[in-house]
């Protein structure tokens, strides 16, 4: 499958930190993904890595001389800034967020960076003491406040031997702001919330009742939404899965918790996309010890939980939203979806086929239908990522979305 960094052009900006050997592993990757990287170093930079690293790595020239850069033949800092899809700059010292912040425009990245007109994101790496200086703060708020991307760092021990905030995040983490830096934002303005994964209903201390739910396809929901512009928050039950960058992250366990923090969160929202798989009934008591086999309880008695896309589908206010659910079905896909559609008063609902192989429950790929009530879609099989890109395709060019706020 061809990757979403395939022929972006993404300049990368090095300056002077030992962080500067990490990023040549992110330049490694963004390069295997096809991305065309102009790799610009300032003169700090070089004493920590050689440009003929990066050189090597891109099959490209590496950028760092400002007046080099015009010589004929050579790209110019105009000619970098216009030809960019995204800049990253990674590591950034404290004195070039100081410079960006104050618009010094002293050498080729500063320079490139002023005359660009692209997602500028920035991934500070320094001495914890150094992050936390006012002065810092001041200016990170201040590259904020111009529109630039600010990455907090990853905390741990740093090559300085101090332990704090300060150290490059995971290039995981960084590659979904660069994807939202190149993806078209046609989900910008739009607050998404989307749940994901089981809830699990606990009986005893050691024992509960859940789904195989992975919640693989809601996060791949939230990771898309986040890439095409919206504010997302994600409402998990227990997975095994990474929290996805830039979304609001909130874990619950059952199914009260996840109707609690919905309702908390859902006057926030435009977009709600219920994908969990709550669990329908709860027990109505909990054992606070372990129940013993050879107790008296062997009897099991269990109670309704709250349908909490039902709830939102039939209050005063819901055309606020744009509702979105989900369904697992092996058969009568149509029918069965049409009736969740029409029961829970949704816009819109995504109808599992669980009956072939590889979609559905905690598998990597998904088959499912959209159905509305105009129309019914049937998705290609593929990756629950691009089904996720698949639905989002669908709302926008049905004209779905409610207006952007
Ligand atoms: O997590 P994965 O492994 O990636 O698998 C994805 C999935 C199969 C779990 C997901 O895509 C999916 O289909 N989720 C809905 C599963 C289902 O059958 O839901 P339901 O028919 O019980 O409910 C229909 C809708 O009502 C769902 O949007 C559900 O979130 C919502 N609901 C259901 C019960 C309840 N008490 N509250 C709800 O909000």
């Amino acid at each position: 499958m061809t990757s979403s960094f395939a022929g972006k052009r993404i300049v990368v900006g090095v300056t002077g930190s030992i962080a500067a050997f990490k990023v040549a592993g992110w330049v490694s990757a963004l390069a295997k993904d096809e991305a065309l990287v102009d790799v610009v170093m300032t003169a700090a930079a070089q004493h920590f890595v050689t440009p003929l690293t990066f050189s090597a790595l891109t099959g490209r020239a590496v950028y760092s001389d400002m007046f080099e850069a015009e010589r004929e033949g050579v790209i110019s800092h105009i000619g970098l800034a216009r030809e960019a899809d995204c800049i990253l700059i990674a590591p950034a010292t404290a004195h070039t967020i100081a410079r960006l912040a104050h618009g010094l425009a002293d050498d080729l990245l500063s320079t490139t960076v002023l005359a660009a007109r692209v997602p500028v994101i920035v991934c500070p790496a320094m001495n914890v003491k150094m992050f936390e200086h006012a002065a810092t703060r001041h200016n990170i708020e201040r590259l904020t406040s111009l529109g630039y991307r600010v990455i907090d760092p990853d905390s741990g021990l740093m090559a300085c031997g101090e332990e704090g905030a300060g150290r490059l995040p995971e290039w995981e983490q960084v590659a979904e702001y660069v994807l939202r830096g190149i993806t078209r934002p046609d989900l910008a303005g739009q607050r998404v919330l989307v749940t994901a994964g089981p809830t699990r209903e606990p009986y005893d201390p050691a024992r509960f009742i859940s789904n195989r739910s992975s919640g693989k396809m809601g996060y791949a929901l939230a990771r898309t939404a986040f890439r095409r512009g919206a504010e997302v928050t994600l409402i998990s039950g227990p997975t095994a899965l990474q929290a996805p960058a830039g979304v609001e992250m909130v874990r619950v366990s059952t199914a009260l918790e996840m109707y609690e923090a919905v309702m908390e969160r859902c006057d926030h929202a435009s977009i709600i996309v219920k994908a969990a798989a709550v669990a329908d009934f709860r027990f109505a008591r909990q054992h606070r010890q372990k129940v013993k086999k050879d107790s008296s309880e062997l009897t099991m008695e269990l109670v309704l939980n709250p349908d909490i896309l039902k709830e939102l589908g039939k209050r005063d206010d819901r055309e606020r939203w744009l509702l979105i659910g989900f369904a697992a079905e092996s058969q009568n896909i149509e029918q069965e979806g049409r009736k969740k559609l029409v029961n829970k008063h949704l816009d819109l609902i995504a109808v599992n086929d669980i009956s072939s192989d590889g979609a559905g429950f905690a598998v990597d790929t998904n088959q499912i239908t959209l159905i509305d009530s105009q129309r019914s879609v049937p998705l290609i099989h593929t990756s629950k990522e691009k089904t996720a890109d698949l639905l989002w395709d669908h709302v926008v060019a049905n004209k779905l979305l409610k207006p952007a706020v």
